[in-house]
This record gives structure tokens, sequence and C-alpha cells, in this order.
């Protein structure tokens, strides 16, 4: 286990950033959001303010804070409009460089490097479109290994954005990742939700996959109470691409989650850090990619309108939850205990040590004693 003062301590929240957020990939966008001319995408936080904008076609990704004095430039979370700052005008090109400059003559214009904006790396893998602040390391492809082609695949199987929104969380943003890398706690904490409308929660973690700082497992299903009901009213969607009997859940490290209810429904959820003791989840919600008749199209209305307000009830249980472990850690002096349902969090503790202690993303040890992840006297993430 970590240390409790990892989850509260700012030191520790400037170190992340440091070794686990400006040299890796981060996750930025989906390609649908950015899919016109003018397209852009902002993403938060503590030390960063990136926006992610489609230049005819081309997505390029800067620092969203104008070279001229420091106004944003893009408002909000996403949109459709020009890179131009709104404090003086300034209008930038696909280069960051300020290409439109009222009073232009009354300006020296020889040091581009000072007047263009910050840029940042950008690569994409299948529609998720990610951005790295510090350039240089492996690409995308090499940082997301095994999952790259899982992610390409899933990608392919998301319909219509059904929900988006952001949820402020008064815990650290290591608490929010923990959380979902089990479902330990789904029954008891989703009990009313994904338990009884969805049947998840009840059986125990499987198919655990692990590569690099990155998981994925499957959370099976029971069967609910109106089970039969629930199979015919879902009839229609039996044609779609990606079916299994579980809830499907990736982490790519270290802080975006990407998950699937039997193929049914898809999350994207992203745990961005405000400050140590303070998380903004992002998060966009899709249904599954089909052609539908009329009567279909009405029904799969009506499932989005129940599946927006399931998702938005679970994420107000775990962060009810979470606000609670946030107190908790600040009080108590010695780590926790993690069990084999939570081996997850065990590999995610494991990446994390290696990669702040200044390990490379190539050498991170395999999680492969499972026995230690349940002994907490021989922990292997401590
Ligand atoms: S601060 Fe952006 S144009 Fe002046
Ligand atoms: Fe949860």
């Amino acid at each position: 286990m970590l240390p409790c003062a990892n989850y509260y301590r700012p030191e520790t929240l400037a170190e992340e950033l440091d070794a686990l957020f400006d040299p890796l990939w981060q996750f930025g966008a989906l390609a649908g959001e950015l899919a016109s001319d003018r397209d852009f995408v902002c993403v938060d936080y503590k030390n960063t303010a990136a926006v992610l904008q489609n230049f005819r076609g081309e997505i390029r990704a800067f620092a969203n804070v104008c070279s001229h004095r420091f106004n944003r430039i893009q408002p909000g979370e996403r949109g459709n409009r020009p890179l131009t700052c709104s404090y003086h005008g300034w209008s930038f090109d696909s280069t960051g460089f300020p290409h439109g400059m009222p009073r232009r003559d009354g300006f020296v214009l020889d040091d581009r490097e000072r007047l263009c904006l910050t840029g940042y790396e950008v690569e994409t893998c299948g529609i998720f479109v990610f951005f790295r602040k510090r350039s240089g390391g492996p690409s995308l492809r090499e940082y997301l290994g095994a999952f790259y082609p899982l992610l390409e695949q899933i990608g392919s199987y998301f319909g219509p954005e059904i929900d988006a929104g952001t949820s402020p969380h008064a815990a650290n943003w290591k608490l929010l990742v923990e959380n979902v890398l089990e479902c330990y706690h789904c029954s008891v904490v989703h009990q009313d939700t994904f338990v009884k409308t969805l049947g998840i929660g009840r059986a125990g973690i499987e198919q655990e996959r692990f590569d690099g700082p990155h998981s994925s497992s499957h959370f099976p299903r029971t069967a609910t109470a109106g089970e039969a009901r629930r199979q015919k009213a879902l009839a229609y969607l039996d044609t779609r691409a990606f079916t299994h009997d579980s809830f499907f859940h990736i982490h790519i490290f270290p802080n975006l989650f990407i998950s699937s209810t039997q193929g049914l429904s898809f999350y994207v959820g992203n745990a961005l850090p405000v400050s140590a003791t303070e998380t903004r989840l992002r998060f966009r919600l899709f249904e599954p990619k089909l052609d539908l008749t009329r009567a279909q199209r009405a029904a799969q209305d009506m499932i989005n309108q129940s599946g927006k307000a399931l998702g938005r009830a679970v994420i107000e249980e775990d962060r009810a939850i979470l606000e609670n472990v946030q107190r908790g850690v600040e009080l108590s002096e010695k780590p926790g205990v993690i069990g084999r349902d939570e081996i997850r969090i065990a590999a995610f503790m494991r990446a994390y040590t290696h990669l702040m202690g200044g390990g490379s993303l190539g050498s991170i040890p395999p999680v492969d004693d499972h026995v230690a992840a349940c002994d907490p006297t021989r922990s292997i993430a401590e």
C-alpha cells in the first residue's frame, strides 16, 4: 500500500505531476469531439490547461494560455471556435503562431519562440486522442502496449454520446483510480444501482490483464430479479458487435477509465487532479453503434434516459464514499490492506511506486504474486 500521506501532501501531487503526468501520454479528447474544423476540447488539471484543436482536419495541442499576456484562449470544456484570444484578439495558426494580431506593426516579431503558444505532442489510438506535455519518450502505441489494439477495438463500438459532465470530488485523484479498479465495493455501495438494475457487483473479479502500468478486468454479471423481462426489452440490441456478460473495465495509467456494460453502453472517465485533496471526474457516456429502426430508436432513447440517471447515481454513490475515505487517510497512521479482488490496485500501486522512484516504463515489475497481494505483511505494493 502507499503511505497515507501520499493522498494529501501537496508536495506529493507536485512530484506526481512531474513524474506521472507531464512525461506520459494523457487522455485529451474523443475523435468525435474534434471532427470538424475549429472543434476544440480543453483539458484542465492542477498544473495544466491544454487545448486540443482541429485546424482544417489537423489536430494540434497547445497550452491554452495566450502568449501575449496569459489570457485563457478557449473557454469552457469543448466547442467550435477559432483559436483566438478574447483579450486582445490574437489568432493562432496550427503551429501556434499568432498569424492574426491587431495593430501588428506595434510588435517586434523576430522572436518566434516567444510569440508562439507552447505546443504539446498529440497521438491518437482509434477514437482516443492523447497529448503529452514533455516531448520525447515512447510513442502512444508503445506506451499503451497490449492495450493499444484493445482501445482501437473498443472505441469502434461506440455510438453517439448520451451524457457528459464533470463531478467535483473532495478526494485525492488516486482514490478515484483505486475505486474503479475493484468492484468489491459494488455489492455494498451500488446495491440499488449496479446490482439491482444490471446484476453487476456480486461476483468477484475475472480475466485480469496487465501490461506496463495499465490493467483491465471483467466483473461478471449475475441474473437480476427481472432478468427475463430485461433480456426481452434489450433483445433488439442483440446484433451489437461487442457483447459480454459482464462489466468490462480498462484503466490507462495514470487516470483514464474506459468501461463497457455488456457492450450496451460505454463510459469514459478521467480523474483530473485539482489539488492534493480535490479531483474533477470528467465523464462521457455512449450508446452502442447500431442501425436502429424508428421504434428501436424510441426504445433506445428510453434506455439512454435510465442509463444516464443510473450512471450519475453511481458516480454520486462513489463520490460520497471517496470523500469519507479522504478524511480517513488524513486521520490514519498505517497503510490499508488489500485482497485478491483488489489485485489491480496492487498493480497500480506497484507501477506508481516504480515510476515515482524514477524507474522506467519498460521495467515495471509484473504482478504475479497474488498471495502477496492478499497478505498485508507481504504487500507487493509497499
Ligand atoms: S492576452 Fe491574448 S491577445 Fe492579449
Ligand atoms: Fe463504484
